[in-house]
């Protein structure tokens, strides 16, 4: 699956194992693993054990063991692409199937704004520096600079540039990742002067940098570019701090920058985040839902924030969060408000904010003040426009709502609604939609090419091939072989292979790859050679996955267990072997 790399990178990284089976399986911490109930097998003492640092789950009654993926695929019974894209839809990543295996290259990305984040920090504490002497002054307290990782570019212009190139980084990285500069071949620390926010995601992982200009300047905020680990629609700031409050409180607090939730955080008001500085997408919404459905939204009541807020209600709303306004009636944004009047105001103002329908209501009265005849007209048809978006029940209560308000009689307005002629701009009420079915994966290795050639040209061998049949794990692969099994094993692999009328039974996309296949997979003369090649290197990947199953489950085994030792022995036992048959195997090739 060499191609879905990047997609699987991102989704291991954003994806904790820990949340994921946290959320189905009732978890304990053991001393550095958690532990459970087995889902995979009947059980009443806790051996299934998962490990938050190697990002790994085991059954030490069952043998189950995985990835989150793997998880993800056994416990909801999908297969592999089925997998990631849930997964991929929750955390929101884009999964689409593109080539290119990326992690090792992201690995690097990830490292070096590690390395970066810390060099920021460090400088933050040099004494005298004018970062500490601007961040406190905005009331911000050593631990929460430490919580956020806070940090302080100084005003030089080389003192990233040349902490990374005596660190062995090469300037072009970081270039790419934005935090350098280059004009007329003279490369340069791109923050200067600045307050560095560093942007962790779920994993822990640094993604980017948010950084404000200390005291005024153009631009007040500067972000960093869009990399393959960072994607600014598919994240939000300090969830990695707050995801857990907002699943203790099951409410988030999502506000419009840096420092609001910075000071929110800092005041107790912890199950806080923000969509860095773009309006909120719909995969920050898939995220954050994660956690908790009930989102409220503390923007700025400029129009800026007004006009932010009518979008992200309208997504939260079609992912079917509860979700609600605020605009605080104190000060110009969170961070001002809490400063001022403390974290209880601010509790006071979450509840009583605006839901949905109120919120949307009160935009279009104050869009159209219906002091005349004329506005009060234009409002009633808004507002229909609005009502008609909203579930039956609903629809009833503010119906007589508005009616009421305006003194108008509910039959006209329900009359109003019901000829409405705007569809319905949010949650559809009717059927829910059958998702689409998932895109393909084209990523078909080589050993499932070979595989199917040979098929194709020996068809004797649909058997021996079909015990391997775990080989065919790409979409097209696994269609194309179970076209040709069922083929085969209906003739017990004596008919001459009509190819045509096999492609017929596929997809195009599918017909074309076995189309490829046939004109441009060498096995000729080779038969016999290529196959026992193939079965070898599959017997080898299958005993190095395993063995790599085992020696995780080494590392995971319960020290204060009373059978450590055994357990620990027959794992050791059964490496010890496995390694001799690999190398046996690669004798072979
Ligand atoms: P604001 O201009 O409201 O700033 O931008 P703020 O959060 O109140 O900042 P302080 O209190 O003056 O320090 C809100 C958010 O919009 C994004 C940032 O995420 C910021 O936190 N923004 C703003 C940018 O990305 N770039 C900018 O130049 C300005
Ligand atoms: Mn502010």
């Amino acid at each position: 699956m060499a191609g879905n790399n990047r997609a699987i990178e991102e989704i291991k990284s954003a994806a904790n194992i820990v949340d994921v089976i946290g959320r189905v399986v009732p978890l304990k911490r053991a001393g550095s693993n958690y532990k459970g109930c087995c889902p995979f097998h009947n059980e009443k003492t806790a051996s299934f054990v998962v490990s938050e640092s190697k990002q790994i789950f085991t059954c030490f009654g069952c043998e189950a063991t995985g990835d989150v993926i793997e998880f993800t695929k056994r416990y909801y019974n999908l297969d592999f692409k089925e997998a990631i894209e849930k997964l991929g839809k929750e955390y929101g990543i884009d999964v689409e199937f593109k080539s290119g295996g990326n992690a090792e290259k992201n690995k690097l990305l990830y490292e070096i704004n590690r390395e970066v984040a810390a060099f920021f920090m460090r400088a933050l504490y040099v004494p005298g520096n004018p970062g500490y002497k601007y961040i406190s002054g905005r009331g911000l307290k050593p631990e929460t600079l430490k919580a956020f990782g806070i940090g302080y570019a100084d005003e030089e212009w080389h003192s990233l540039r040349d902490h990374m190139r005596k660190k062995g980084y090469d300037d072009k990285t970081l270039i790419s990742l934005g935090l350098l500069s280059q004009k007329n071949g003279n490369v340069y620390d791109k923050y200067r002067n600045r307050i560095i926010f560093p942007i962790i995601n779920t994993s822990g992982k640094v993604i980017g940098f948010g950084g404000r200009i200390i005291g005024d300047g153009e631009p007040k905020y500067l972000n960093s570019d869009e990399s393959p680990i960072f994607q600014k629609k598919n994240n939000l700031y300090a969830l990695n701090l707050s995801r857990k409050f907002a699943g203790e409180q099951d409410c988030a607090i999502l506000v419009e920058g840096y420092m609001d939730v910075v000071s929110l955080y800092q005041s107790g008001v912890k199950n806080v985040a923000a969509s860095l500085g773009t309006a909120l997408t719909e995969n920050q919404a898939r995220l954050l839902k994660r956690y908790t459905k009930n989102v409220v939204l503390s923007y700025d009541a400029d129009n800026a924030g007004r006009k932010a807020a009518l979008r992200g209600i309208e997504i939260l709303h079609k992912e079917d969060c509860n979700v609600k306004v605020l605009h605080v009636s104190d000060g110009k944004d969170p961070d001002e408000f809490v400063k001022k009047n403390g974290p209880e105001a601010f509790r006071k103002e979450v509840a009583s904010a605006l839901n949905y329908a109120e919120y949307r209501l009160e935009d279009v009265k104050r869009t159209f003040p219906p002091g005349n005849d004329e506005n009060r007209l234009k409002y009633m048809k808004a507002a229909a426009d609005v009502i008609k978006s909203l579930s039956p029940v609903e629809q009833d209560i503010y119906i007589k709502k508005v009616a009421g308000e305006q003194g108008i009689s509910e039959g006209a307005l329900r009359r109003e609604v019901e000829q409405s002629a705007q569809e319905p701009t949010v949650k559809n009420y009717g059927p829910k939609k059958i998702p689409q079915k998932a895109k393909r994966d084209d990523n078909i290795t080589v050993i499932e090419r070979q595989l199917i050639k040979i098929l194709t040209v020996e068809p004797s061998t649909y058997k021996e091939i079909a015990k391997r049949k775990h080989v065919f794990a790409s979409s097209s692969g696994a269609n194309i072989f179970n076209a040709l099994y069922s083929r085969l094993s209906g003739s017990f692999g004596s008919e001459i292979l009509d190819v045509k009328a096999l492609a017929d039974g596929l997809s195009s996309e599918d017909a074309e790859i076995l189309k490829s296949i046939i004109e441009n997979e060498p096995v000729a003369g080779n038969v016999e050679k290529i196959l026992h090649q193939c079965f070898d290197t599959i017997a080898c990947k299958d005993l190095e996955r395993r063995r790599n199953e085992l020696t995780a489950r080494l590392d995971m085994i319960d020290n204060t267990d009373s059978s450590a030792d055994e357990k620990a022995r027959e794992i050791i036992e059964e490496i010890m072997f496995l390694n001799e048959e690999i190398s046996k195997l690669k004798t072979h090739f």
